[in-house]
């Protein structure tokens, strides 16, 4: 199993960091613009190798994507991180034109790739993926569901006074500020409603805090966060590279499904070695619904600054 990560920053290295102690793939390339940048952190990665007890084969490469040939699994981490204050939507000038580029080589070198796009604004990213590469809908994963599952999930523990591994949720919608969609009707604490235990004010407390994960991590970081986005686009990678059927809040592109079309939105779908194997249609409240389809029409608000 080979998996590309394009972008050696934060994130695409804590991904390729994680995939690597997970030990499913052989061989990760690891890929940057910046000279020896990619080189460097694949050889730091590889002398943690006996340390962490892997053997996956990490390389790294300046531009050079004829050592991305033959992936099966591509991550698109490339373009420039949010600063604190920013939206996701702002980065869309500079990283629509870095992942037109990197989808099409990617593509170009590894023809039967699945693609998963993290770079941000990213349902639009993941779109434009859709209408540079012509892959089919299968094929190309947004990654942005996953990261705010596991940040709703801590929320959701820190709430409860439970371990991380008694509870569950998901968020479904855009990975933005405004856009995200915690579905708290449906959290759980060891198959118990939340709502058993926390106050409809508490949950929504929690939902709130959901919502501003990432920039809360921007303002005290300086820049985006990598590890909980790394460790997220690596459990995709490792669904689909060993066929788990795993269910995973993915950004695809609907063609009708929640009565919604034309857009890649975050919605539940199982991920198998074919990438997205089904796109899952849970019953919605109404208030989920209607929440769904305002995120569906700011992510379409997003997506029309691709033409203009
Ligand atoms: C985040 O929410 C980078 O969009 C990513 O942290």
């Amino acid at each position: 199993m080979k998996v590309t990560v394009v972008g050696a920053g934060a994130v695409g290295a804590s991904c390729a960091e994680y995939i690597a102690i997970k030990d499913f793939a052989s061989e990760v390339v690891l890929l940057d613009i910046k000279e020896g940048y990619a080189e460097g952190k694949a050889m730091d990665l590889m002398q943690t190798a006996s340390l962490n007890g892997f053997d996956t084969k990490i390389t790294g490469s300046t531009s050079d994507y004829s050592k991305t040939a033959g992936s099966d699994i591509a991550v698109i981490t490339s373009g420039i991180p949010r600063k604190p204050g920013m939206t996701r939507e702002e980065l869309i000038g500079i990283n629509a034109g870095i992942v037109k580029s990197v989808s099409a080589s990617l593509v170009e070198h590894s023809p039967n790739v699945i693609l998963i796009v993290v770079s941000n604004p990213m349902d639009t990213m993941t779109y434009l993926t859709h209408k540079v590469t012509g892959l089919p809908k299968n094929r190309i994963i947004g990654m942005g569901g996953a990261l705010d599952s596991a940040r709703f999930k801590y929320r959701l523990a820190e709430a409860l006074g439970a371990p991380i591994s008694d509870v569950d949720g998901m968020v479904i919608g855009g990975h933005s500020d405004k856009g995200m969609v915690p579905l708290t009707r449906l959290a759980t604490r060891n198959s118990v409603p939340a709502s058993e235990f926390l106050s409809e004010e508490r949950l929504q407390q929690v939902l709130e805090d959901t919502k501003v994960g990432g920039a809360t991590l921007t303002k005290l970081l300086g820049t985006s966060a990598w590890y909980a986005p790394g460790a997220a686009v690596s459990g995709l990678v490792q669904a689909i590279a060993c066929d788990q059927k795993k269910i995973f809040p993915c950004s695809t592109l609907l063609e009708g499904e929640y009565g919604l079309s034309d857009l890649c939105i975050g919605v539940p779908v199982v991920l198998g070695r074919n990438g997205i194997e089904k796109i899952v249609e849970i019953n919605l409240s109404d208030a989920e619904k209607a929440h769904l389809e305002e995120s569906a029409a700011g992510v379409k608000k997003t997506n029309a600054l691709l033409d203009a």
